[in-house]
């Protein structure tokens, strides 16, 4: 399997969306993941959005932020039929990567408390777990 990563654009969209609906990752279309909202994410220096391809179609994603102070490792995804190939950790060291060249220096990621694998994952990847509750407030339920 010859599968690159690459930075994501916004003509990889639509097969980003589909993607994250075949991994379960409920894409907010009308929030955060609309076409507008992403584009706008592209264009900006504190996000490393990545995608790994094999040859034009994409089967796995994720989008790195930072706010300065962390990097956040965000819509961790592969394909079913691409799994257990180390595809998920190779996606978040090319992101880890490109974040460190920005100065950062911890990165962070949210895992929810039922998803074993995704858990399973971070530790192998060094990243450790803490009790910090995580709290949020929405503007609007879609965002
Ligand atoms: C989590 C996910 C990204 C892993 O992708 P992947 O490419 O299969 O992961 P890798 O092959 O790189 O696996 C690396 C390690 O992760 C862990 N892991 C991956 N899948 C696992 C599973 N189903 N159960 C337990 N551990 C798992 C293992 O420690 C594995 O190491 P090993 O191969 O030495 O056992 C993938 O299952 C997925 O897309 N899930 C749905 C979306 C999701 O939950 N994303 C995370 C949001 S926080």
């Amino acid at each position: 399997m010859a599968v690159t990563i690459r930075r994501l654009r916004l003509s990889d969209y639509a097969a980003m969306i589909a993607l994250f609906d075949v991994c379960d990752l409920q894409p907010r279309v009308r929030g955060r993941d609309s076409r507008p909202n992403i584009a706008k994410q592209l264009r900006s220096h504190r996000t490393v959005y990545l995608g790994a391809f094999d040859g034009a179609r994409l089967v796995g994603t994720v989008l790195g932020t930072h706010d300065t102070r962390k990097g956040w490792i965000n819509r961790l995804a592969v394909l079913p039929e691409y799994r257990h190939r180390g595809l998920a950790v190779k996606l978040v060291r090319a992101c880890e990567r490109a974040l460190r060249k920005e100065g950062l220096q911890i990165m962070a990621a949210l895992v929810e408390a039922d998803n074993v694998a995704s858990q399973s994952l971070f530790r192998k990847l060094g990243y450790e777990t803490t009790d910090i509750l995580y709290y949020r407030r929405k503007v609007r339920e879609a965002v």
